[in-house]
Order: structure tokens, then sequence, then C-alpha cells
């Protein structure tokens, strides 16, 4: 135990030194979309393929288990498989969680702790309340990995994890991931309910709350293509029903027969909790049906139809873009969950690894 400790200490050292010297490049998986951390351009219209490009990460590395957990992620995708067979929106619940962890304070899995004794957990935040789903998995995950990798893999690590996984398992994109995340101390309820948008967000709105994490308009289009799977609650899209500019009309850029079908599952009052799927033409597969569905007025948050209705040229190009191409889609949603990955990740010697998902190590 000793000396795995003292292996384990140089490695992290040797980590450390290399993350605060230099900048890692690797090459894209895919073929195009390159461009480096700042985002770049999409290739929309014409001139879609680019060189193969760089991007730069926060002192993550693909390769962080290598030696300390080779089979990390077998046996993530392996709880993955029961648990989406068993419940298939499981995958979309836990592509989310990544989501609303790394919105706040980074992704360093505050998202999974409870009540501490010095913060509030973000469980209890307006947008997580009856809402987030998945915690179970993720317990179930971490308990396999204990087993075989003791106090070795982090939560926020697992998250990201589950996140791909999860993608891949409903027939999406995979992407190489930089991992070495490691878990917070704290939760923030206030940030919770400060920096995760409102699903009857305007697209200036959105766009702010992404430039906030230092992500841009390609990255909001390609990771509101995660709305592909899941569901949605009622209380998430009435306001689209029955007032949506306070004049007690329905949202005009909502399709005639959708509108109709939406309002028998969320009547005007009562029915907050029923749910409807967010991609109805295949809710449970990864494919790029949400964005052909925006085009036709059936996206069924705002911040799903001002995409396109927000009139933003360069969103509305790119829900045109990946409606009309899958691969371009797929190829920009994996570029930017790896953006989104990095969002002030604890490295080297801050944080720890959470030895229980929902609390800090004593
Ligand atoms: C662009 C701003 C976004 C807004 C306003 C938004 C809002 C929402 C809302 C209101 C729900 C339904 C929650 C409920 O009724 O309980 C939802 C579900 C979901 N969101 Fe988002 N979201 C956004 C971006 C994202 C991103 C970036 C991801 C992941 C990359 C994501 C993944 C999901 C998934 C997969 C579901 C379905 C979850 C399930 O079925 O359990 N969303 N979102
Ligand atoms: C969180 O918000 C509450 C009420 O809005 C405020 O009293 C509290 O000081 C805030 N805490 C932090 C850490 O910002
Ligand atoms: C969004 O909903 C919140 C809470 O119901 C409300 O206070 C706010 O005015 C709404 N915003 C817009 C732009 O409709």
């Amino acid at each position: 135990m000793a000396s795995f400790n003292l292996l384990y200490a140089t490695f992290t050292l040797l980590l450390a030194l290399l993350s605060s010297s230099s900048t890692f490049c690797f090459a894209y998986p895919f073929g195009w979309g390159g461009g480096g951390g700042g985002g770049g351009g999409v290739g929309v219209g014409g001139g879609g393929r680019r060189p193969i490009g760089t991007q730069t990460y926060s002192g993550l590395l693909p390769g962080f288990y290598g030696h300390s957990c080779p089979q990390a992620n077998d046996i993530v995708m392996s709880v993955l498989e029961r648990a989406i067979s068993k419940d298939p929106r499981m995958a979309a619940s836990l592509l989310r969680l990544h989501f609303h962890d790394c919105f706040v304070q980074g992704c360093d899995a505050s998202v999974l702790l409870d009540d501490g004794e010095t913060f509030v957990s973000e469980k209890k935040s307006v947008p997580n309340k009856n809402s987030l789903r998945g915690f179970e998995v993720i317990d179930e995950i971490k308990s396999e990995l204990e087993e075989a990798c003791p106090e070795t893999v982090s939560c926020a690590d697992i998250l990201a994890l589950a996140a791909r996984g999860s993608t891949v398992l409903s027939g999406g994109p995979s992407w190489e991931l930089p991992l070495g995340r490691r878990d917070s101390r704290k939760a923030s309820l206030n940030g919770s309910n400060k920096n995760i948008p409102p699903p009857n967000s305007t697209i200036q709105n959105l766009l702010t709350f992404f430039q906030r994490q230092g992500l841009n308009e390609v990255d909001l289009v390609s990771l509101s293509g995660a709305h592909t799977i899941g569901m949605a609650r009622c209380t998430t899209f009435k306001q689209r029903l029955y007032n949506q500019n306070g004049n007690n009309q329905p949202d005009s850029t909502l399709e005639r027969s959708y509108y109709h079908d939406l309002k028998t599952v969320c009547p005007k009052t009562g029915g907050d909790s029923n749910i409807s799927p967010l991609d109805l033409a295949s809710p449970t597969t990864f494919d790029n049906a949400y964005f052909k569905l925006i085009l036709s007025g059936k996206g069924l948050l705002t911040s799903d139809q001002v995409l396109l209705a927000g009139n933003l040229g360069k969103t509305m190009q790119l829900v045109k873009a990946f409606a009309d191409d899958r691969a371009l889609f797929f190829s920009h949603f994996g570029r930017s969950m790896v953006k989104m990955g990095n969002i002030g990740p604890l490295t080297g010697y801050n944080g720890e690894v959470r030895k229980h998902c929902r609390k800090v190590n004593l």
C-alpha cells in the first residue's frame, strides 16, 4: 500500500508539473471542425471540411487513468448498459447531470453532494429540484470503481465518462475525453440557481449564460442538441402554451398540431410534472432529429425554438446545418462536450477524490 501511495504521489507531482508547464495538443478525433479552444467557425455551407485541428486542455489528459485504473471506462460502460437497458431515459438524465455539474463551479461533481455542514445541496435549486435523475447510477459506478481501483477515479470524471457513454449507447458520437478532474469539497446552491439557463430564455439570455462559461454560439447550438434525447416536465413549457408574452396567447412559433398535442399533456392548471419528449420523433435515439423538429416549429422548450426563431443569423444557420448533416452535428457535439468538460476543473492538489460521490471525505 505504501509503495502504491508513493508511486501515486510521484505520478500526481509529475502531472502537476506537466500541466503547469505546457499546453497539450491532440489531434481532434474527427476529420473536421478543428480550430482550437476559442471555438473558431463551423463548416456551414461550402467548405465544411477543415484540416485536423488541435484542442487546448486545462491540465486534463485522456490517458489520466491509463496506469492507475485502465479498466475505468469499461466499468462505467458496463453499469451504463445495465441501467440504460432497464430505463432508456437514464442516458439522457446522466448526460444532463454533467451539464449541470460543469455550469456550477466547474466540472467538480458539486452537483452530486447532499447537504453538508457548511453548504446546501445543489439538488435543491430551482433547475434541479424534482428534475435531476441518475444519482443512484453514479453511486453504483462509484462503488464498482472503488472496488477495482480504490480512491482513484473522481466523481467529476465519472460524470464526464457517463455523459460520453450515455451518448454512445444512445447511438450518438464518441470523442476523446480528457480526464483528471478532482472533486470539490463544497456545493453552491446559489451558483446553481444563477448559472443554469431557464427554459424560457431568449436567445440573448442563452448566449450570455454560455459566454459566462467560455462557450460560444456554436457550443450553444451543438450542446442544445443533447435535447435529442430525454423528457421535460409540463412546468418547463407551460408558459408557451398559455401565456408566452403576458397576453394569454400561445407562442406563435409553436406549430399548431404540436401545440394541440402538448395541451393534452400539459393542461392550463395542474399536470405540472407530466412529461413530454424533447425530441418527439426519437426520444431515446441520439440523432439530429431535434434540429429537424426545430425547423418545423416542434422544438419543445422556448430555449430550443429560439435557436431558430430568435433571429440570430449564426444560430439559425447552425440549426439548419445540423438538421441537414448528422455527421456535422456529431463532430461538433463531441468538440463542444470536450469544451464544456474543461470548465474550471480542479486538478493537481486542489480538491480531492471523493470516496462517496454524495459527501466530502472526512
Ligand atoms: C441551452 C440551454 C438549456 C436549457 C434552457 C435546458 C433546459 C432543460 C430543461 C428545462 C429540461 C427538462 C427538465 C425537467 O423538466 O425536469 C432539460 C432536459 C434535458 N437537458 Fe437541457 N437545457 C439546456 C442545455 C442542455 C445541455 C447543454 C445539455 C447537455 C449537454 C442538456 C441536456 C438535457 C437532457 C439530456 C435532458 C433530458 C433529461 C431527462 O430526460 O432526464 N441540456 N433541459
Ligand atoms: C446566496 O443567496 C442568498 C439569497 O439570495 C444570499 O443570502 C447568500 O449570501 C448567497 N450566498 C452566496 C455564497 O453567494
Ligand atoms: C421566465 O419564467 C420566470 C419564472 O416563471 C418568469 O419570472 C420570467 O419572467 C420568464 N421570462 C420570460 C422571458 O418570459
